[in-house]
């Protein structure tokens, strides 16, 4: 309820969202994903879609994600995501890659059922093309963007490496880890690191974190202004 009566200070900004796991195919049958279940892009794709924002949410979807009144684009692969991410962003005012795009994937996806034989089996994997890298190194002047960083050590050194490396403005680190933290549950403990610092966060809600990704996309338009 109080996020319904949030201010509509996003007004007039065209955000995207990316939310969910990839799904890389190696067969008819078979794929390699990842446990992230969407939560918490969904929930950056609602608050800046309460707080006024036009919200096109690129959404994983084998997992069904769907947030009412943002204009939902399913994907599968990585290399789907990119595409949207290509096709929706350049007029974005932010992008938030909160997508847990693979890596690697496959290197042949095999036509028909790969049948099982005596002994191992080895899969040759290629990399995928690294989404935010790319926005980062293409960025028009005004897409602000934000990663999000999922470590199990060194959060961050490595996270920050990340925000410079990615040519990001915000980098969402959190630790796999910290209790209330990762995948599949409604809370989350991460640490918001940008060109000011890092700030660690309390434990809180999916939704109150994406309320604070919300503010700081506001109050780096507001000071652009
Ligand atoms: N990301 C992306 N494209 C990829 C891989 C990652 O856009 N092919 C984005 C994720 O959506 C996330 C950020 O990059 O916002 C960081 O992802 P993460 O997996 O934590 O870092 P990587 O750069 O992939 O490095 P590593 O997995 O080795 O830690
Ligand atoms: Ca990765």
């Amino acid at each position: 309820v109080r996020e319904l009566v949030c201010p509509k200070d996003m007004a007039g900004m065209k955000v995207v969202v990316s939310a969910g796991a990839t799904c890389e195919p190696m067969d008819p049958v078979r794929y390699i994903t990842n446990h992230s279940t969407g939560k918490m892009g969904c929930a950056v794709a609602r608050a800046c879609m309460l707080r006024g924002a036009d919200v096109t949410l690129l959404c994983a979807r084998d997992a069904g994600l769907r947030v009412p009144f943002v204009r939902n684009v399913p994907f599968v692969t990585a290399k789907d995501l990119f595409e949207a991410v290509k096709e929706n962003v350049m007029d974005a005012d932010a992008l938030v890659m909160a997508a847990a795009v693979a890596d690697y994937r496959p290197a042949v996806v095999a036509e028909d059922k790969v049948k099982k034989a005596d002994g191992a089996l080895s899969l040759a994997l290629e990399r995928t093309d690294d989404i935010l890298a790319w926005a980062g190194a293409n960025k028009p002047e005004n897409l602000y963007l934000c990663g999000f960083s999922m470590e199990t050590r060194d959060l961050i050194e490595n996270s920050t490496a990340k925000l410079h490396k990615k040519n990001l403005d915000l980098i969402v680190a959190n630790n796999l880890k910290v209790p209330g933290a990762g995948f599949g549950v409604d809370t989350n403990v991460v640490t918001l690191i940008s060109a000011d610092g890092a700030e660690s966060l309390p434990l809180q809600s999916k939704d109150a974190v994406a309320m604070r990704i919300a503010d700081e996309i506001v109050k780096h338009r507001k000071a652009k202004q």
